[in-house]
């Protein structure tokens, strides 16, 4: 959500907006290359901005630690959210162009065998 305010806030985008969506999206599975494994991941939540979008240069390294195109950025931002979401089990789709970026996550839900007990 930084990202995407950063992202908006130039000259470039007179007309910033940041659209933000969550859902339960059942029977979301992703399967894993090589494995029979699938992982259920239900949660979604987006993030969308209407900035520039991704500098081309940044893309191969976009969640690698001090990758920043800012002149005050860190480049800490999207490699903690990677971090985050890749010890919960998730994945995070990024979908970027000049005028449309989109940030979607997918999380699992815990299941709690107690409660699910008959
Ligand atoms: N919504 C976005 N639109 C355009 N570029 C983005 C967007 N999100 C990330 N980026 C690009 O990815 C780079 C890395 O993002 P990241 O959040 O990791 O670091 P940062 O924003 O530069 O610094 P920090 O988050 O530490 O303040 C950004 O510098 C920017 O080039
Ligand atoms: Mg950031």
């Amino acid at each position: 959500v930084k990202n995407a305010a950063e992202a908006v806030t130039n000259a470039d985008t007179p007309h910033g907006e940041i659209t933000l969506a969550t859902a339960f999206q059942h029977g979301m599975r992703v399967a894993i290359p090589g494995s029979r494994t699938r992982l259920d991941l239900p949660l979604m939540v987006s993030v969308r901005d209407n900035g520039g979008g991704i500098p081309e240069d940044i893309r191969p390294h976009l969640f690698e630690p001090f990758v920043t195109s800012k002149p005050s950025g860190n480049g800490l931002g999207l490699s903690l959210v990677a971090k985050i979401v890749g010890d919960h089990g998730g994945l995070i789709e990024v979908d970027s162009r000049p005028g449309r970026t989109e940030f979607r996550l997918h999380l699992p839900v815990v299941v709690d065998e107690e409660f699910d007990a008959p």
